[in-house]
C-alpha cells in the first residue's frame, strides 16, 4: 500500500471480527516494525507482550477493566480483537545507556532529561505497528490502562517493575464500529498548527 494511504486510512477501530484470527505472519511483521523504530541513544529500552489465545486476552480484560465500568460498548467490541499487544517503556534501560561514556549522564538522574524518551520511543513502536496492522489489510486501536489496574496487570502478566505499559493496541480484522464522538472536534487543519518562520 501506498504511504499516503496507510496514513490516511489508519483510525482507531473498536469492534473486531472475532472469527478471524491474525495471521502468524503479520504478527511477527508488526513485532518486526516495532523494534525498527528509532530510540534515543538507540537504547531501545522497551519490551512488548503478546496476547493471543482467549485465555490470555480474558485475563487482561480481567485485570485491566476497572471494577465499575460493566460491560459497554466500547468493552465488547474490544474483547472481540484477536490480538493485544502491550508495549512498555523501561525508563531505567535509558537512564543506564545514557550513563555510559559517550553520553556520560553518571548521575543517572531523570531531571536531566527533556521529555520522557523511555514514553516517546515506545509509542513510535506502537505507531509503527499501528500503520503496519493497516498495510496487512488489519486495523487496530491504542488505549490507556487505567491507572489503578497496572499493579493488577503486572501481576497477571508477571512484568518486572521496571517496565511499564504506555497503553495497549488491539489488532484484528473490522467489524463495524461506531466512531468514536471525539472526532467530533474535526481535525486541526495544517494552517492552525504549523508555524513558519516563527510562532506568530
Ligand atoms: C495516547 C492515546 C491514548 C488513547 N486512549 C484511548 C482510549 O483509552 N480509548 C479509546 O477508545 N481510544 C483511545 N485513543 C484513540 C483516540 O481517541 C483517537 O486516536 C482519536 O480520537 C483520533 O481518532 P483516529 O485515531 O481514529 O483518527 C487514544 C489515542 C492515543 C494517541
Amino acid at each position: 500500500m501506498e504511504l499516503d494511504d496507510v496514513v490516511r486510512k489508519r483510525r482507531m477501530v473498536r469492534n473486531y471480527d472475532a472469527d478471524r484470527p491474525v495471521p502468524a505472519a503479520a504478527v511477527d511483521r508488526l513485532l518486526d516494525h516495532a523494534v525498527r523504530a528509532p530510540s534515543a541513544g538507540f537504547s531501545q529500552g522497551w519490551g512488548f507482550l503478546v496476547l493471543e489465545s482467549a485465555a490470555d486476552r480474558e485475563r487482561f480484560w480481567a485485570a485491566t477493566t476497572p471494577e465499575d465500568w460493566g460491560q459497554g460498548q466500547w468493552l465488547e467490541g474490544m474483547k472481540r480483537a484477536p490480538l493485544i499487544v502491550v508495549p512498555h517503556a523501561n525508563r531505567s534501560a535509558y537512564l543506564d545507556r545514557y550513563a555510559e561514556p559517550d553520553k556520560g549522564w553518571t548521575d543517572r538522574d531523570p531531571n536531566r532529561w527533556p521529555v520522557p524518551y523511555w514514553h516517546i520511543d515506545t509509542g513510535f513502536a506502537a505507531l509503527l505497528m499501528m500503520l503496519t496492522a493497516v498495510d496487512e489489510g488489519l486495523v487496530s486501536c491504542f488505549f490507556g490502562i487505567p491507572p489503578e489496574r497496572t499493579h493488577a496487570y503486572r501481576e497477571a502478566f508477571d512484568v518486572p517493575s521496571v517496565f511499564t505499559p504506555i497503553g495497549a493496541l488491539t489488532v484484528g480484522y473490522p467489524a463495524p464500529d461506531r466512531r468514536s464522538p471525539s472526532l467530533k472536534r474535526g481535525r486541526r487543519p495544517v494552517e492552525q498548527v504549523v508555524h513558519r518562520g516563527r510562532w506568530s
